[in-house]
């Protein structure tokens, strides 16, 4: 069996601030994490040649005119977005932005490339996106996904063998 790591970066100046999106700078905390993560992967991966790519299909749900905003700014300047997005999340599409369902499609790449890869891979993305790929692994409900609790800070450890997939968590801080 061959690991397949999932990790969301490091905590954003965003995420402190709980604004959406952004492709905000790393925190403090975020920076140290990236630290212990490259430090727990080297231990985990010892042996294993790795090669870095970066993927913009990995970038996070686009949340289009909300992108920056904070949800309680959302919900007061567009409160029928706002509670569209909660009554579907799956399918809820941000204006000029994406849905849960959109991202999920625009993963399939994404999935077959880590079904055929047969070293291990660590993944470094964002909330939404490891939703959505934590799902197809875990073999996860369509209408669950945007619920998946995906804390920072905690990687994934997915094993898939012959006897199915097994799962372990390490959260780092
Ligand atoms: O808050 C961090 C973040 O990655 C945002 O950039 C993104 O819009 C959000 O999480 C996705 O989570 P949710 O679908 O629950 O808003």
């Amino acid at each position: 069996p061959r690991p397949i790591l999932l990790t969301r970066h490091g905590e954003s100046q965003y995420n402190v601030r709980g604004r959406i999106g952004g492709d905000s700078v790393i925190s403090d905390s975020g920076e140290l994490y990236s630290k212990k993560l490259a430090n727990f992967v080297e231990k985990r991966l010892k042996n294993e040649r790795a090669a870095s790519i970066q993927w913009r299909v990995l970038d996070e749900i686009n949340a289009g005119v909300f992108d920056g905003l904070t949800y309680e700014e959302m919900k007061k300047n567009m409160p029928e977005e706002y509670e569209a997005r909660k009554k579907d999340k799956l399918r809820y599409r941000y204006p000029r932005g994406e849905s849960y369902l959109d991202v999920i499609q625009r993963l399939e790449p994404v999935i077959i490339e880590l079904e055929r890869q047969r070293a291990p891979v660590v993944v470094i993305s964002h909330q939404a996106v490891l939703r959505a790929l934590y799902a197809y692994f875990a073999d996860r409900p369509l209408k669950e996904i945007p619920h998946i609790e995906m804390p920072l800070h905690t990687i994934i450890e997915i094993q898939m063998g012959v006897s199915g997939v097994q799962e372990k968590r390490y959260k780092l801080m």
